[in-house]
């Protein structure tokens, strides 16, 4: 089954709450955490994990865009994120070993990201200990960008890679999601969609998320 994870980076900030109930259709809330180094945008942290936590009852899949994650995965398992993703390009390989490890020590999933320069085999070392790849469609930072499809033969690759050696590890696609590019990243592996824009700029939000199943 296709699972949907709607990026609240798209909602309404101010009125986040309402938004994250738009989307209870769902299967997890996506939360865009950019630290203004790893990635040229600052959006929402610690503390909003937290006051989000108590409004849904869908997991937290939070997609950590900052330096050196392992000084922060920890506070973020404990504000309430069930699933935390690390860039590979964060911090040093040993570096995201350790925010792997402090993630599971808090009884929560943990995967890595891959930005769309990143080759899949960086995914390599850390794919017998995740429990989702998430490979980048766009480049990180931004909402409302265009779907790359050159990364399509990455995510196929991984999904290789995931049958071969991990294969209820989650592959997760983030960027310019939409009714159509969906197909594609189906077809190719994918079995999670991030849709930020796609899904809150709908009309009818349920039915969007239908319609992104594929
Ligand atoms: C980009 C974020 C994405 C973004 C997706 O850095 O990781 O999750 O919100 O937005 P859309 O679906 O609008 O491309
Ligand atoms: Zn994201």
């Amino acid at each position: 089954m296709i699972k949907i994870s709607p990026s609240i980076l798209s909602a309404d900030f101010a009125n986040l709450g309402r938004d994250i109930a738009r989307i209870e259709s769902a299967d997890y809330v996506h939360v865009d955490v950019m630290d203004g180094l790893f990635v040229p945008n600052i959006s929402i942290g610690i503390p909003v994990v937290k006051s989000i936590r108590p409004t849904t009852q869908l997991p937290l899949d939070v997609h950590l865009m900052i330096e050196k994650p392992v000084r922060y995965v920890e506070q973020f398992c404990d504000a309430g994120a069930d699933i935390v993703t690390c860039h590979v390009e964060s911090d040093t390989e040993e570096n995201i070993h350790a925010a792997l490890a402090k993630i599971h020590a808090k009884g929560k999933k943990a995967g890595v990201v891959v930005k769309p320069k990143t080759p899949a085999s960086a995914v390599l070392p850390f794919l017998n200990e995740v429990e989702m790849i998430l490979v980048m469609t766009v480049e990180p930072g931004f909402g409302g960008q265009k779907f790359m499809a050159d990364m399509m033969p990455k995510v196929a690759q991984i999904r290789q890679y995931i049958d071969a050696m991990n294969p209820t590890c989650e592959l997760e696609v983030d960027g310019g999601v939409d009714p159509v590019t969906c197909k594609v990243c189906i077809a190719n592996g994918a079995n999670v969609l991030v849709a930020g824009s796609a899904v809150y700029k709908a009309e009818n939000i349920p039915a969007r998320i239908a319609e992104l199943r594929g």
